[in-house]
């Protein structure tokens, strides 16, 4: 804060946004990604409506979405004047993935897809590359809750949130990776009104969707802290792991949850009863979410959003649509104690039993 103050440089691309791009890609380097690029935004939201206008595929370019995810992903892609089209999840690991994407352009031609990093599951690098050599639909991940633990391979473009609700979080803001930077140039240009060079001429029209510098100096604190925070958020998931293994098959775990990765909000599956279950946290005074739901299709401004093969809703979302009937969002953050735990999952083992 005082080096802010010193610098009387406040916003506008200052030197500590510029330390915290620069730091971030060595810090995205050392937790497994590629050699890329970096670019902050004033949240995940506005990064990827400005990657994917950048891209400039051409206005109704049609870009795969899935329908469990938070609405920022379909807004992301309305705002950016493109046509989003719902797709479904898979069964185990609730992830639109490659081959589902597969399976939606041969029905219907797409020009990207945004698979989302869902409840901060990492995304699958190689999949996801061979899927864009593939098919040369653009990849760009939403990868808004997945920040110190998902690999970036060269050639694919990930969004990042900075939002106080994540586990990477500064208050508000969004980090871009990519190696694609003259598609991250032409972005931030956008979010800087859509000036080009420094004579502040407006060369596209753009918006004011830049990172400040009190947000750049908690993010060179967060990467200082990094090591504790994640140390932390393990033995929270340690300590539900021994709970929930109590219950046996009566739950289930988003796939590799707490062993391959921590995620960034804790779902918890049981069939059908997902609504009992958050019924009787909220009796015994305990906050429950029911994260990324309802459904994208099932909020009235999103209503028009179609489906993959203008497929009826059951057939295009069954995954989706059974996963929305029993999930529940158990309370997730650093600071929970073993007794917190042991107290909230005695609740759903009444629940299940
Ligand atoms: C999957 C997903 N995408 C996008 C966002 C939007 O992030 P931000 O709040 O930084 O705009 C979120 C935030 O919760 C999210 O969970």
């Amino acid at each position: 804060m005082a080096e802010i103050h010193t610098n009387r440089w406040y916003t506008n691309f200052g030197p500590l946004n510029e330390r915290f791009e620069t730091e971030m890609a060595m810090f995205l380097e050392q937790t497994g990604s590629a050699k890329l690029g970096t670019g902050t935004f004033s949240s995940a939201t506005t990064a990827l409506e400005l990657m994917l206008r950048a891209k400039r595929l051409g206005e109704g370019a049609k870009v795969l979405i899935p329908v469990l995810t938070f609405p920022a992903t379909a807004l992301s892609v309305l705002n950016a004047s493109y046509k989003p089209v719902f797709a479904d999840v898979d069964k185990e690991s609730w992830l639109l993935t490659p081959e589902i994407a597969r399976k939606a352009h041969s029905k219907e031609p797409l020009d990207a897809v945004v698979p989302v990093a869902t409840y901060g599951k990492p995304l699958d690098g190689e999949a996801w590359l061979e899927f864009q050599k593939e098919t040369g639909v653009h990849v760009f991940w939403d990868a808004a809750a997945v920040l110190g633990q998902q690999k970036i391979p060269q050639g694919i473009t990930a969004v990042f949130s900075l939002h106080a609700t994540k586990p990477f979080g500064v208050g508000e803001g969004g980090l871009v990776a990519t190696n694609d930077l003259e598609t991250l140039d032409r972005a931030r240009s956008l979010s800087n009104f859509g000036f080009i060079g420094p004579a502040g001429v407006v060369q596209q029209t753009g918006t004011n969707a830049k990172f400040g510098e009190y947000y750049a100096a908690v993010g060179l604190q967060q990467i200082a802290r990094w090591p504790e925070v994640i140390e932390r958020r393990k033995n929270v998931a340690d300590a539900y792991w021994r709970e929930l293994k109590k219950l046996g098959n009566r739950i289930e775990l988003q796939a590799g949850c707490g062993d391959d990765f921590i995620p960034a909000t804790l779902q918890i599956y049981a069939k059908d009863l997902g609504k009992q279950i958050f019924d009787a946290l909220a009796a015994a005074g305990i906050q429950t979410r029911r994260w990324y739901l309802p459904l994208l299709h099932e909020h009235p401004a999103l209503k028009d959003i179609t489906f993959v093969g203008n497929e009826n809703v059951e057939e295009a979302i069954p995954v989706s649509l059974e996963l929305a009937e029993g999930l529940v969002g158990l309370p997730f953050h650093a600071f929970l104690s073993d007794e917190d735990i042991i107290e909230i999952c005695n609740v759903v083992a009444e629940v299940v039993s």
